[in-house]
């Protein structure tokens, strides 16, 4: 099977790229991804060196570049995850979010479209070469935000609140109309809240990490009781390339594992971690930046509470039956377990987090917490 991975060179894409080149032994890889400042090709150098997998830098919303990677391979399957996926920056640019996000999708879902059908049916629908799917890669945050109590199922309605949210709810129903209108098969999976290795530092766990390391404070917005469902980024890739051997053309699939955390528990239970294994394991003080043997400044008191987000959504959590009872998927790392080789990980791979964040991170950073 011949894969186009889009936004492969980012935090999900690059995971799935490794465990699908682990899984399989007969599969080819096209990587496309623009390199924006989320997407690094250190985060798959490794990866490149075998044959099975080649990488194309340049957008999904370029006609000609996505339909030169279909003139040179036989692509089976489209696997979207490139996107532009941090809120907050959505909140101060909404504008390139609906350009990757839904133009983008887009771009791709007609690409596919024009290079897989193979005619017509009798009642003027297309027909496609056989075994192919286009898979988005979309999110829990279509469904808007929960109260204290309830579940977001497949059926719940779409009620996006952030411009992120906006423009991946507007590829999702873009999905469904290649999928309605053309008949094309596709899929939608929508995951919650992914944490693990190679995850971009703009984001909770790993900003909360780097900044312990620096000595820095913790910034949590609001009061801190926003809650999210978090599952362990390679449980996420298991799902996708569930979905994409035995999903059901058409569906949607919800992708979650029950592990809701309030914030202000992620940042404390951080806090502990890294202190134990500070303890246990002292040449972890290497990728300390403040220096010392005493560790007594990592504490709780490391915590500020900052400016709520905009329109914070207050509560995600996923009801993943569908896809356990109809694909048998379920979520394999416990959250104590994931968060500990998360945080191990960091520690053992300080050279990639300054690798991407030599650019403009610096500045992203003083323009959105100040210069604590
Ligand atoms: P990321 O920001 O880490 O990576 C996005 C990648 O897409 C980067 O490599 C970037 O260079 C690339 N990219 C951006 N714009 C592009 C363009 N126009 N053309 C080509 N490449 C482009 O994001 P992520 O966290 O890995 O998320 C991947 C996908 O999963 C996104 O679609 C996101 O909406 C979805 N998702 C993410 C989470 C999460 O918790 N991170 C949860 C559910 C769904
Ligand atoms: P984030 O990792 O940006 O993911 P998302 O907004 O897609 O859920 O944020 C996770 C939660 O953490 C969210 O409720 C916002 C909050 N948050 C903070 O409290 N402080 C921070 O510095 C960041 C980046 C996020």
């Amino acid at each position: 099977m011949t894969y186009l991975v889009t936004g492969g060179a980012g935090f999900i894409g690059a995971n799935f790229v490794k465990y699908l080149l682990k899984k399989h032994a007969d599969i080819q890889l096209i990587v496309l991804d623009d390199l924006t400042y989320a997407g690094n090709l250190g985060t798959i150098k490794d990866d490149l060196k075998d044959s099975r997998c080649v990488f194309v830098k340049g957008n999904i919303t370029d006609p000609t570049v996505v339909q030169a990677i279909f003139d040179q391979y036989p692509i089976d399957f489209v696997v979207n995850f490139a996107a532009e996926s941090h809120v907050d920056r959505s909140i101060e640019n909404p504008q390139v979010f609906l350009e990757t996000n839904i133009l983008g999708t887009q771009n791709l879902l007609e690409t596919a479209k024009r290079n897989w059908t193979t005619g017509k049916d009798e009642n003027g629908y297309p027909t496609y070469k056989k075994g192919v799917k286009y898979l988005q890669v979309s999110t829990d945050e279509v469904y808007g935000s929960l109260g204290e109590t309830g579940y977001f199922t497949e059926t719940t309605p779409l009620d996006p609140r952030s411009p992120y949210s906006a423009s991946k709810t507007g590829a999702d129903l873009i999905v469904k109309a290649y999928g309605e209108t053309y008949k094309m098969p596709i899929n939608i999976t929508r995951c919650s809240n992914n944490y693990g290795p190679y995850h971009f530092p703009e984001k909770l766990i790993p900003l909360i990490i780097k900044n312990i390391l620096e000595g820095k404070s913790l910034p949590v917005y609001g009061d801190g009781t926003n809650v999210r469902d978090w599952l362990y980024v390679e449980d996420h890739c298991k799902a996708i390339d569930t979905v994409l051997l035995t999903g059901r053309i058409g569906e949607v699939y919800n992708v979650g594992g029950h592990n809701e955390k309030k914030n202000i528990d992620i940042v404390k239970l951080t806090i502990s971690t890294m202190k134990r294994l500070f303890d246990e394991q002292p040449a972890y003080k290497k990728a300390l930046k403040k220096s010392g043997d005493d560790l007594s400044w990592l504490s709780e008191n490391l915590i500020i509470y900052v400016k709520d987000r905009l329109g914070h959504d207050q509560r995600y959590a996923i009801d993943p039956e569908k896809i356990t009872d109809e694909l048998g998927w379920y979520p394999e790392t416990k959250f104590e377990d994931g968060i500990v080789k998360t945080i191990r990980w960091y520690l053992e791979n300080q050279d990639w987090v300054e690798e991407v964040t030599s650019g403009d991170y610096q500045k992203y950073y003083e323009a959105m917490y100040g210069n604590r």
